[in-house]
């Protein structure tokens, strides 16, 4: 039996087999870090660790940065598990499916949406992300986007206002009116509630003008800039994620050469949903040719009824490594660092000093156990802002060294 960890004072975190600091440092082995007031304070060798008020001991575990989940659209209502399993008797994936997930949605109350998401954030936490962003995109009415917004922004700094999610069935003969709805009164009553501006640019949802339109005015209205790009078909989001200097272009499912030139070239971070094509039975993107070019990677979970219902980061991770060829801690870095940078943290996603001490203690020696062991919980202790938030209980337990 071991003590909680003092949410004030200092903290000594000892024992570490392996700290993956996510810096330009790399691995530690036998390493310790300091907190104190939330963020790191020092790392270093076990062996020279300064004097703290408590010490915790991660037993000789593996610690990486917490998991920073860059694309989650989790205020909705309802479940299309039906959906889901005509696509694996061969049924193809389309935009319209998004159109039951509103109507749910709309009809819900505020209070089932909140519980909704407090239950996923909950997963999310036991999966060990500690960054994470919330999409509007299931209420398109100017009263259901805000309303999404301000739910979301109970739990995250990072809302992403998605009006542009899809044109709605009111709108079916007008899509010019929706879209002038998303850039006039929706994203007045919105822009107060996000942080950014998303569009899905995509076969059955907005062309590469509208989408410009829409970021336009998003970034007008002081938003920054993210994009559903290239999930369907080739077409122009990834380009127009570049242009208009997005923070992240996401998807990037069917890349040409011009594509992951133009993302080596700039500072938008390509960023993968395995848990998409999985859910789609759709090819997966390339990371390892956009790897190679030099492009920047985040991998996110997507999770959203329809194309993607996962919270596990680790999940992602194995996924990843198997079917998109990125090498293990490739895909560590990308569902860390990665994440941070598609948010354009510089807090989150590393373990330096000065950075939130959100971190995981693993049930593994190393990280290549997130893919090496698919499917099995490895995430040990979660820590977010120096306080232990999870911990599970058949790991090796930690505790005061
Ligand atoms: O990221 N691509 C667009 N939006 C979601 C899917 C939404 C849905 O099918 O409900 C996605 O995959
Ligand atoms: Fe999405």
């Amino acid at each position: 039996m071991t003590d909680s960890p003092s949410a004030t004072g200092s903290i000594l975190i000892t024992d570490i087999g392996l700290l993956s600091t996510q810096t330009e440092r790399g691995d530690i082995e036998d390493a310790a870090f300091v907190i104190e007031g939330g963020r790191i304070a020092w790392v270093g060798a076990q062996s020279s660790a300064p004097s703290a008020d408590t010490r915790w001991s991660a037993s000789s575990r593996c610690v990486i940065p917490g998991f920073v989940d860059s694309h989650a659209h989790l205020v909705f209502a309802g479940e299309r598990s039906t959906e889901f399993a005509a696509r694996m008797a061969g049924q193809s994936y389309s935009a319209g499916g998004i159109a039951s997930t509103v109507s749910a949605t709309r009809a819900a109350s505020d209070e089932a949406l909140q519980r909704n998401v407090a239950a996923l954030v909950a997963e999310l936490l036991r999966s060990g992300v500690t960054t994470f962003e919330i999409k509007s995109g299931y209420g398109l009415t100017v009263h259901d986007e805000q309303r999404s917004l301000r739910i979301a922004s109970d739990f995250t700094p990072e809302t992403t206002y998605l009006g542009a999610h899809v044109v709605p069935a009111e709108f079916r003969d007008d899509p010019g009116g929706y879209v002038d709805l998303v850039t006039g009164d929706m994203l007045d009553s919105c822009r107060e509630h996000a942080r950014w501006v998303d569009v899905f640019c995509d076969r059955g949802a907005f062309d590469g003008d509208q989408a410009r339109a829409i970021l336009s005015a998003g970034i007008e209205a002081g938003l920054l800039p993210r994009v559903h790009a290239n999930q369907l078909q080739h077409g122009s989001g990834v380009q127009l994620a570049v242009e208009m200097d997005a923070a992240s272009a996401d998807h990037c499912t069917y890349l040409d050469d011009a594509d992951i030139d133009a993302l080596a070239n700039s500072q938008t971070v390509a960023t993968v949903l395995p848990g998409a094509e999985f859910s789609t039975r759709s090819p997966y993107p390339d990371a390892r040719r956009m790897l190679d070019a030099g492009v920047t990677m985040a991998i996110a979970t997507d999770c959203n009824p329809g194309s993607s219902f996962t919270t596990s980061m680790p999940w992602c991770v194995a996924m990843a490594v198997r079917e998109m060829h990125m090498t293990p801690a490739e895909a560590v870095t990308a569902a860390t660092l990665g994440g941070a940078r598609a948010l354009r943290r510089d807090d989150v996603g590393r373990i330096t000093q000065g950075t939130r001490a959100d971190f995981i203690v693993l049930d593994a020696p190393s990280p290549i156990y997130l893919a090496y062991r698919p499917g099995v919980n490895v995430i040990g202790e979660v820590w977010r802002n120096g306080e232990l938030v999870e911990a599970n209980s058949n790991s090796s337990s930690g505790g005061v060294g």
